[in-house]
């Protein structure tokens, strides 16, 4: 690989392809899952940039290639390296943290050792890979000890990091027993992005009060140094233009008039996508329509659920048990509920190609978004991207999309009798203003799609501070 040649780098945990294994032995690339890769993907595609990232399994370094002008290369994790740094630490001890601890966080030593070790190997193969004076943007939760760790190997590059995720409050984070090397990592980059202002602010207090650095602004002194970084808010989006083009094309159409049908025509199609993880308020949706069944104001006959759950982190035990309940429940409902022929609850446990996720945003006429904590969540922007006419999209107050998409049914999801109200209210509004309201959400996110955020967070890491201005003498 040549060495030192790229102006451009992103590093994340993923790739924006992962190598799958068949069970016939066979081997082939996927897009990964997530909303990361969905937004990285469309900002990165056809850029003559590296890519840095883990090919999605263990023990197995494929060479680095070149997709499209973009240059990928593999970062390996052994098997053990997968438990500990990636399943263990950060999505078992930083995932809870940074999700208001919606299940237990567990800390063990040794994933944050696997944790740091990792982050080291990121920051070496970023190094190598990155030219003089390059820009370097790192992603996400899973490798905040990157930029500290990088600025130490490469001073002449401009570091960038974005947290996808929540930034918790410093009284969450605080338990974290290496908070203190985590706020040091972060502070080696130049610029920091956070979805929501609160998160900013987050960042911003738990530096003063566990590093006992003084802020301005959004602006910090890094303490026993010279340099001062930014930490600002940054909405991250989704490529509107081209989701928009796929949804109106004839074929998804025509695949939305036919999942209908195949729904067996319902007056009303209630939709749900989302990664199968605690975070996103599955379940509280769930109990949600069953009692809304149970007590008549839903009818069977009428209504129908399409819940599409993707698989993750299946080898995380709170993920398990997630999926255990969500089945179970999705069982009970359609043996109390379902008529014969049909199914009140279609539960999708699979990944599907963009134009069937499209069809089915076109196909509903409700889209849940529910989740008790999300840093942003781009499902709820592709489905009033992709629907048109009078849909209504029934928003939680706790994703970062709230922030922005003010004409949504807002709703907090622990409420299960305002869940409910939310969920009746998006059915029954009448279509004129459903179709208004509709209207207004997909140019707010036609405004503000993945190509504004991207310049706009470059904008920022180019114009963020370096040095101290000097004293005006
Ligand atoms: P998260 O990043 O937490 O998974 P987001 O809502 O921000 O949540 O992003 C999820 C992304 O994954 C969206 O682009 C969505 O379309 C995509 N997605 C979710 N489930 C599936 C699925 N079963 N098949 C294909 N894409 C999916
Ligand atoms: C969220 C995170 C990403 C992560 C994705 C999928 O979007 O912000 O960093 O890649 O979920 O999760 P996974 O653990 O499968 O990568």
């Amino acid at each position: 690989m040549p060495s030192r040649t790229y102006d451009f780098v992103i590093a994340a945990n993923r790739l924006p392809v992962d190598r799958v294994v068949r069970d016939d032995g066979t081997e082939e690339w996927q897009t990964s899952p997530g909303g990361l890769v969905t937004a990285m993907e469309s900002v990165m595609r056809g850029r003559s940039a590296a890519w840095v990232g883990w090919a999605g399994i263990p023990d197995e370094t494929p060479e680095p290639f070149t997709d499209d002008e973009l240059l990928l290369v593999p970062v390996p994790l052994s098997l053990d390296e997968v438990t500990s740094y990636y399943e263990g630490y950060s999505n078992d001890s930083l995932w809870p943290i940074y999700h208001d601890v919606i299940v237990p966080a567990t800390f063990r030593r040794s994933w944050a050792a696997a944790y740091e070790q990792v982050n080291e190997r990121f920051a070496q193969q970023c190094a190598e890979v990155a030219a003089e004076g390059a820009t370097v943007w790192v992603h996400d939760y899973q490798l905040q000890l990157v930029p500290a760790l990088l600025r130490e190997l490469r001073p002449d590059v401009r570091i960038g990091w974005f947290n996808h995720i929540p930034f918790p409050p410093v009284e969450l984070f605080g338990q974290l027993p290496m908070r203190r090397e985590i706020l040091t990592g972060l502070l080696g980059a130049d610029f920091l992005g956070f979805q929501r202002p609160a998160d900013a602010e987050n960042f911003l207090r738990a530096c003063r009060r566990l590093l006992g650095a003084r802020t301005k602004g959004d602006v910090v002194d890094v303490p026993h140094t010279d340099r001062r970084v930014r930490a600002a808010s940054v909405p991250i989006s989704i490529d509107a233009g081209g989701l928009r083009e796929l949804a109106m094309s004839e074929p998804v159409q025509e695949r939305a008039r036919e999942i209908r049908e195949q729904l067996g025509n319902p007056r009303t199609v209630l939709l749900g996508v989302d990664r199968l993880d605690y975070t996103k308020g599955i379940r509280h949706r769930l109990k949600a329509f069953e009692e809304l069944l149970r007590d008549g104001r839903l009818s069977a006959d009428d209504v129908c659920l399409v819940q599409v759950a993707s698989p993750s982190r299946e080898r995380v035990e709170a993920y398990r048990e997630l999926r255990e309940q969500v089945e179970r429940t999705v069982g009970s409902v359609n043996g109390a509920y379902s008529p014969i022929g049909h199914t009140t609850v279609t539960y999708l446990h699979r990944s599907f190609p963009r134009e069937e996720m499209a069809a089915l945003y076109v196909a509903a006429d409700v889209m849940l978004v529910t989740p008790l904590r999300d840093g942003m969540n781009l499902v709820a922007k592709e489905y009033v991207t992709c629907h048109d006419g009078p849909g209504a999209l029934v928003l939680s107050e706790f994703t970062g999309a709230a922030g922005q998409l003010r004409q949504a049914f807002m709703t907090n999801p622990h409420d299960i009798g305002g869940l409910k109200q939310a969920i009746m209210d998006a059915i029954e509004t009448p279509e004129k203003e459903r179709a208004r309201r509709m209207k207004a959400l997909r140019n707010q996110v036609a405004k503000n799609d993945v190509q504004h955020w991207a310049e706009t967070y470059l904008a920022a890491l180019r114009a963020a501070p370096e040095k101290p201005a000097p004293t005006e003498s």
